[in-house]
């Protein structure tokens, strides 16, 4: 597997690899590997010639109180499981490589990134706008693959990707979990054993509402109420918000016609989650 750092270096090797005609498959990555990861790269594997993962800790995309400095790196131990998923090129640039000082264009979308996630982290989904659209510049993938674990970030991409007309397929890939249904996420770490056993209830509870999805229950409202019922009885989990919406626009709904995506955040302890679930209706 290939390491590269520089921007001149990684966007020679692209250019040469897509005159060759070769496919390019393109996962980004802020590291500390998890299944979840290993499982966007699996299908990367699958669909072109060359495998490329980018690993960056993007520093615009973390709001000033949150947890920039002390998120998870280990470099060694994301290269060597890489390497064992068939990565072919590993780009890993440093901040200042990629934001030298005059930098100063930014990537916005609008209405997919106000609610959810957008309301308690304002400038989140800016600086993953950008980030992206540097990468998707500096790689120049054929195919890029998220995680609908980040739903409103996928949601984001693909609208972006759409209203700029570049030339990239996304593919959103399901949530990996673990054996008790905690989707997995490198902010796990994080949580205390306690905590830990406490977060499973935002999965409880999402079964919960797809439980009441699957025996017919068409109002938001009823659905909200039994979600929220059960973390109140979590004395270490606070909510954040829990939404009902539609899985395009993000836009929350009243009433239940078609596909949805049921998609909440909450604090357990000091460390937010995040979790979804998509519901489709046939
Ligand atoms: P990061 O949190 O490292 O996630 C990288 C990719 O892995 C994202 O597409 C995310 O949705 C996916 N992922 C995370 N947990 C997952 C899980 N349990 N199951 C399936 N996929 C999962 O998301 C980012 O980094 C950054 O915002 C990035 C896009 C790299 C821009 O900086």
């Amino acid at each position: 597997m290939e390491i590269i750092k520089t921007i001149k270096e990684m966007k020679a090797f692209s250019s040469k690899a897509r005159q060759r005609g070769k496919t390019i498959a393109f996962v980004p990555t802020m590291g500390f590997f998890h299944e979840g990861h290993l499982s966007l790269m699996r299908e990367g594997r699958k669909r072109c010639d060359l495998l490329i993962v980018s690993l960056f800790v993007n520093p615009t995309q973390f709001g000033p109180s949150e947890d920039f400095q002390k998120y998870p790196r280990d470099f060694e131990r994301d290269r060597k499981m890489a390497e064992d998923v068939g990565v072919d090129l590993l780009f890993a640039p440093e901040a200042k490589e990629m934001y030298p000082s005059d930098h100063q264009t930014v990537v916005r979308v609008e209405k997919v990134t106000r609610g959810l996630c957008g309301r308690s982290r304002p400038t989140h989904f800016q600086g993953v706008a950008t980030v992206v659209t540097m990468l998707f510049n500096i790689v120049m993938p054929h195919v890029a693959v998220f995680g609908e674990k980040d739903f409103q970030q996928l949601v984001t991409i693909r609208q972006m990707v759409k209203d700029l007309y570049m030339d990239v397929e996304i593919l959103g890939m399901p949530t990996v979990r673990e054996a008790d249904g905690l989707a997995m996420s490198s902010r796990n770490l994080y949580l205390r054993p306690e905590e830990k056993q406490a977060a499973l209830s935002l999965y409880r509870s999402l079964k919960r509402a797809e439980e009441l999805l699957q025996k017919g229950e068409r109002k938001v409202e009823k659905i909200l109420k039994e979600v929220t019922g059960i973390f109140l009885s979590e004395p270490l989990v606070k909510i954040d918000y829990v939404q009902v919406c539609n899985p395009t626009t993000l836009e929350d709904l009243s009433e239940i016609e078609r596909d949805v995506v049921i998609a909440l955040a909450a604090y357990v302890g000091q460390t937010r989650l995040i979790d979804n679930l998509i519901y489709r209706s046939c």
